[in-house]
């Protein structure tokens, strides 16, 4: 362990602790990641028995020359900038809470104390930096023994530790599947009892805790524990909803929760892109609403590219998901999912494939990823040959494209153009005519040549009762 505390803001921070004469501990994230090995930690917490403010202005003055430090007083926490880490120190507390609230009253307490209200055993190592214990570790729940074992526990009664910040629940799911630890029983069932609970938590907070899940190498494991523990139900119905499977006249679908969750974990092996995971996780979320059985075809869900693309801001509002580009991007992709799989046909027009060019822009790879990710079958020769077909459609587009370079194409008419020739106004009928000529383009009708596109909007223009202005 000492070797991890070669850094010089140890030795610091142990000449400062012993000067001011306070009992002083690196604990939590940074002792947990140092003994996996997982990263270097860049967010360091340091608690010491007493004002963890004045411990903090001391370490600012040695390292940089001056106290200053920025102190967070309603938490009762300072922070010191080092290079690229930031050190947060607090003074060891005693945290009681009430019921409704996640904010606890807080008093001063001993290290136990400190240790007793943090979430997971793992979480509460503590290392001594004093001279006199350095490199001591303080391990009073066998927070090394689990970490060794791969399990979350929790330090107290689970039902404590959960109810009192019930945000845990969240964390304790992203700390399994982000470490691949097992949740220990008796904490499973009190996430499920629990699970209400998390009605006082911001949706920020618990959509931050679902980002890193879906951020991990395995975030299927995460979302199969949301779930378990009908954690899942209390921020995300409509991905509840894809579970379960129907049966009309022998006839079932295909259980679409499992099998998005294996869409994103194919894609998970190509991308680490969250925006795309988010794609692959709502590329089937209309498939409950659109789902119909039809005689004589079995099970459809016609439309649910175009409903689903609808529930995207929706969603992504709800769950405080920012609606910018990020959104439009999961929306577009939404969309246009199936549009791949179209174009393998033997028999494809160049201009399918240049609508799908010039639709998908700079997003066809990441659709190609999504597209391939969603051929889940069991029957391995199946999915070679659906791989197979995508790999022709990855020809198909390349050839247009080097050809036609459609993908970051404009029309060479603009609407300016289409404005001054006939004297208007912006309107819609600007909006028309350019359409028109975009279409015609894309289907082939005329060449993407600035001559013949201008030729064709005075026909198209004389058909609407234009004419052109006179000079
Ligand atoms: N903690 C807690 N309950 C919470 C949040 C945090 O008990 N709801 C405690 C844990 O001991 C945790 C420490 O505060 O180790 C620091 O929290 P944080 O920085 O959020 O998490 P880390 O454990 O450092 O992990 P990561 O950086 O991966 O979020």
């Amino acid at each position: 362990m000492k070797q991890y505390l070669q850094h010089k803001v140890f030795a610091c921070i142990s000449e400062c602790a012993d000067e001011l004469g306070l009992e002083t501990y690196v604990i939590g994230g940074f002792v947990r990641d140092n003994i996996l090995q997982r990263k270097e930690p860049k967010d360091i917490d340091i608690v010491c028995v007493g004002s963890g403010i004045d411990l903090a202005k001391k370490v600012a003055h040695k390292l940089h020359g001056k106290p200053s430090v920025q102190v967070f007083k309603n938490f009762g926490t300072a922070m010191v900038r080092h290079e690229d880490i930031e050190l947060e120190f607090v003074g060891a507390r005693k945290e009681s809470y009430r019921k409704e609230s996640r904010k606890p009253t807080v008093e001063n307490g001993t290290l136990e104390d400190d240790q007793n209200r943090r979430d997971f055993t793992i979480n509460t190592l503590a290392i001594c930096l004093n001279k006199d214990r350095y490199g001591e570790l303080i391990d009073p729940f066998g927070g090394l023994k689990d970490l060794e074992n791969g399990i979350i526990k929790t330090p107290l009664e689970p039902n404590i530790t959960y109810s009192d910040d019930p945000l845990r629940m969240m964390r304790a799911i992203r700390f399994a599947t982000q470490l691949d630890f097992t949740i220990e029983k008796s904490s499973m069932d009190a996430l499920k009892q629990n699970a209400k609970r998390l009605s006082i938590i911001s949706q920020e907070r618990i959509v931050d805790e679902l980002n890193k899940i879906i951020g991990s190498k395995t975030p299927a494991k995460g979302f199969k524990l949301l779930f378990n523990t009908e954690l899942l139900h209390e921020f995300f119905p409509e991905f509840v909803a894809l579970h379960g499977v129907d049966v009309i006249n022998g006839k079932k679908h295909k259980d679409n929760f499992y099998h998005t969750l294996e869409v994103l974990e194919n894609l998970s092996v190509h991308s680490n892109d969250l925006w795309l995971r988010w794609a692959a996780l709502l590329h089937d979320i209309a498939k409950p609403d659109t789902k119909r059985f039809e005689k004589g075809h079995g099970w459809t869900f016609h439309g649910h590219e175009f409903i689903g693309a609808k529930m995207v801001p929706k969603i992504f509002k709800r769950l405080k998901l920012p609606l910018n580009d990020k959104m439009k991007f999961v929306q577009k992709l939404v969309l246009l999912h199936l549009r791949p799989i179209v174009l393998s046909k033997d028999i494809v027009s160049d201009s399918a494939i240049r609508r799908l060019l010039f639709d998908a822009g700079e997003d066809l790879e990441s659709l190609m990823l999504l597209c391939e990710a969603d051929i889940t079958s069991k029957n391995e020769q199946k999915v070679k040959r659906y791989l197979n077909n995508f790999k022709v459609v990855r020809q198909k587009l390349k050839d247009i494209e080097e050809r036609d370079q459609i993908r970051n194409w404009q029309p060479p008419i603009t609407g300016e153009l289409i404005m001054k020739t006939f004297n208007l106004k912006p309107s819609k009928i600007v909006g028309d005519l350019k359409n028109q000529i975009r279409e015609a383009i894309l289907d082939g009708l005329i060449p993407n040549e600035y001559d013949k596109a201008y030729t064709f909007m005075l026909e198209k223009a004389k058909e609407l009762g234009l004419h052109k202005a006179v000079k």
